[in-house]
């Protein structure tokens, strides 16, 4: 059995590189089905969730090869098959986003219904309803969905929730429609963004990305490109809170400060002294002050990093108040919390976080990938042992985490069946002292 064992309660020093991101790489890595010519993606992080998906494309007739951080993606002009692999798609619930490429590429998919997590139900009924109205027939069962069409023809798409996956699905498939479409109360991250411009270098021709309303002119074919994968803003954001939990001083570097804009507030807000730079954000200090939180759809505070900041605030002064509004079961981590000595009161989608907490030693098991996180910052700060089981949870999104906070100055291992395993990090960045930029020129939208 693997887990994470950290002796807490020391200070995190230094610089860390923030990797590509997960959920913009597993995208551009589906965007491959849309064209017969070759795909290379760089920056792509070495996680489970990008094996699992290469690993699906792989199943409907592409050649995918990885080197470092890099993906070659071949073998679109070859048969490629309608169906994906159900044990595949069904070990991540993320595949769903071949169906809109799929089926505007072969005019047929067949792909295993996603189904739920902890974190919640997960429903696709906007991805659904997004690509019948471009004109795909879909037929749904307990294990599957089979979309067949003729022709895809543009449309005006309303989404009635601005669904990230619904959004770059229905995107993907009106690349290739006849005709435009527009999309409403579409998702406005910075991973749709990316996706976005990935398909336009392909060809497409998408304007709005990142706004609320997405044009999309339909076009004959999409070619090759090479394409780099935007810095993973949630990576980037967990380490920023593990530093503010630990007293730290890290600088995390390649990162977009304005996908982070939410967060470096957040952490000013509960005390923390961040100053930002052109590609780096530097971490300060430890919180001192409650601040509440509503996870929103972007650019609200994003819901991946709830369950972090819900560790950070047990340790802040007073009470904090987190409501979660994206996701209906994302709580299930307080419970595991608790166990290493929070005081979190829940009550539907609040949660009142009593602070001024130490966390103790202790042993508990990941739910998910980000309360996984949680955990792990938890750990941190913690006077004491704390043992995570389950970090397969966190494997999935999080490159060499251990490694990297080791190289940080945690006392932070990987252990398998009691024997510790050997780890490595890149060299960590010397800390590179930042220019103080006072706040109002942070320039953060
Ligand atoms: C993406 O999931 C991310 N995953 C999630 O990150 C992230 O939490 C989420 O967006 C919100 O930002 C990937 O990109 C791989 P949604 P997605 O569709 O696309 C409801 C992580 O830890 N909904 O925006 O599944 C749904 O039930 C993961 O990296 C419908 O009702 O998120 C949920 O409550 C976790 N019907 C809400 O919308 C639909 O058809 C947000 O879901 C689709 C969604």
């Amino acid at each position: 059995m693997r887990q994470i064992v950290v002796r807490g309660n020391r200070s995190l020093l230094g610089s860390v590189r923030i990797v590509g991101a997960k959920n913009s790489a597993l995208k551009v890595m589906a965007a491959s089905l849309l064209t017969e010519e070759p795909v290379t993606l760089t920056n792509v992080p070495a996680i489970r969730d990008v094996d699992i998906m290469s690993e699906v494309l792989r199943g409907l007739g592409l050649e995918v090869e990885r080197r470092a951080d890099r993906i070659d993606i071949s073998g679109g002009a070859g048969p490629l098959s309608y169906g994906a692999d159900f044990d595949q798609v069904s070990r991540m619930r993320a595949s769903i986003i071949v169906l809109g490429p799929l089926v505007a590429r072969l005019g047929r998919a067949r792909v295993a219904m996603p189904g739920g997590c902890n974190i919640g139900m997960r429903k696709i009924d906007l991805h659904i309803r997004g690509l019948e109205k471009l004109g795909v027939r879909i037929d749904v069962d307990q294990a599957a969905i089979e979309a067949r069409a003729d022709e895809l023809v543009g449309a005006r798409v309303p989404l009635d929730f601005p669904s990230v996956g619904a959004t770059e699905n229905i995107m993907m498939a009106a690349t290739l429609a006849k005709g435009t479409t527009i999309l409403e109360n579409a998702a406005r991250e910075p991973e749709i963004v990316d996706l976005a411009d990935c398909l336009n270098k392909m060809g497409a021709d998408i304007s709005g990305a990142g706004s609320s309303t997405i044009v999309i002119e339909g076009v004959e074919r999409l070619g090759g490109v090479e394409f780099p994968v935007i810095p993973d803003r949630i990576e980037a954001s967990t380490f920023m809170v593990a530093s503010a939990a630990t007293g730290g001083d890290v600088t995390v570097s390649s990162v977009r400060p304005a996908h982070l804009g939410m967060i470096i507030k957040k952490l000013r807000q509960c005390g923390c002294e961040v100053t930002v730079s052109d590609k780096a954000v530097n971490v300060k200090g430890r919180p001192d002050k409650a601040v509440n939180i509503s996870t929103l759809p972007y650019p609200g505070f994003p819901t991946d990093m709830q369950a972090p900041f819900m560790a950070l605030l047990s340790l802040a002064a007073g009470k904090s108040v987190i409501t979660e509004n994206v996701f209906e079961n994302r709580f299930t981590f307080v419970h595991e919390l608790a166990k290493l000595g929070a005081d979190i009161e829940v009550s539907n989608h609040h949660a009142v976080i009593n602070g001024d907490r130490c966390f103790s030693g202790g042993s508990v098991k990941a739910p998910d990938l980000r309360a996984g996180a949680g955990l792990v910052i938890a750990g941190l700060a913690a006077r004491g042992r704390v043992e995570i089981s389950d970090i397969h949870h966190i494997e999935r999104g999080y490159e060499n985490l251990t490694g990297r906070l080791r190289a940080l100055g945690a006392d932070i291992e990987l252990v398998e069946d009691g024997s510790v395993v050997s780890m490595t990090a890149d060299d960590p960045e010397p800390a590179v002292p930042l220019p103080e930029i006072p706040d109002t020129k942070a320039g953060l939208s």
